[in-house]
């Protein structure tokens, strides 16, 4: 039985993600819950050594079907090592990204499908899924210009063509129009705040949190 929420934050390229993690984060600290932040690909040691062979390098250094494989293995450690035990001692845990992303990235950006992914996960998952999905919308070259701004080396899905990217946007929309009850699509296209607002009050209305954003 798990007693804290389970929040991920997902949505294509340059979509403030981290920066609205972070902030909600904040938010729920303030209003006296305990929360664990974290990402994936990535999470446990183990998770971001595998990060590590999927974010660098040539965008082909990977088939589609190896990199789903990969996406799950950290995951499985993420899961079972970090947020399963978080959750259980009542912890909220806030991701950077979760199975959506797989559905997204290599089930529509590479066209694997979503049947295959489906099948995947809940094989390897059973019904553990999020108890609320912030699919974070930006237009595809919009969040593309955002992120080629950031610094660093972990680019190699950005480097990617604007197929690929669009592909993925749809694909997020499509699992939003799908499951309601469990995904929430919040325009990124604003400021800060208003993106915050946003989050704070599908959050609020819910998973019933009393929530005071930055504005209040
Ligand atoms: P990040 O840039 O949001 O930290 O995520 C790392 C990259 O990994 C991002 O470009 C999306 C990609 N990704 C997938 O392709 N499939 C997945 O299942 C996950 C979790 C991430």
């Amino acid at each position: 039985m798990t007693t804290g929420k389970f929040i991920t934050f997902e949505g294509g390229e340059g979509g403030g993600k981290s920066t609205q993690l972070a902030l909600l984060a904040k938010a729920l600290e303030d209003a006296g819950i305990e929360v664990l932040t974290t990402r994936e690909p990535g999470g446990t040691p183990g998770a971001e050594d595998i990060r590590n062979l999927l974010v660098r390098g040539t965008v082909d250094r990977w088939p589609p079907v190896a990199e789903v494989l990969l996406h799950f293995a950290a995951r499985v450690d993420h899961v079972e090592k970090s947020i399963l035990p978080a959750l259980e001692s009542g912890v909220w845990v806030l991701c950077d990204r979760f199975t959506d992303s797989t559905l997204a990235y290599q089930g529509g950006g590479h066209g694997l499908g979503l049947q295959r992914i489906q099948a995947l996960k809940e094989d390897i998952l059973g019904d553990f899924q999020p108890d609320l999905t912030l699919i974070l919308d930006v237009p595809v070259e919009e969040g593309l210009a955002r992120a080629f701004g950031r610094a660093g080396t972990e680019d190699r899905y950005e480097r990617m063509d604007l197929g690929f990217h669009t592909r993925i946007r749809d694909t997020f929309l499509t699992i939003a129009e799908a499951e309601p009850g469990r995904c929430a699509v919040v325009d990124a296209t604003g400021t800060v705040d208003d993106v915050q607002r946003q989050i704070c009050a599908a959050v609020s209305h819910r998973l019933g949190a009393d929530l005071k954003t930055a504005g209040k």
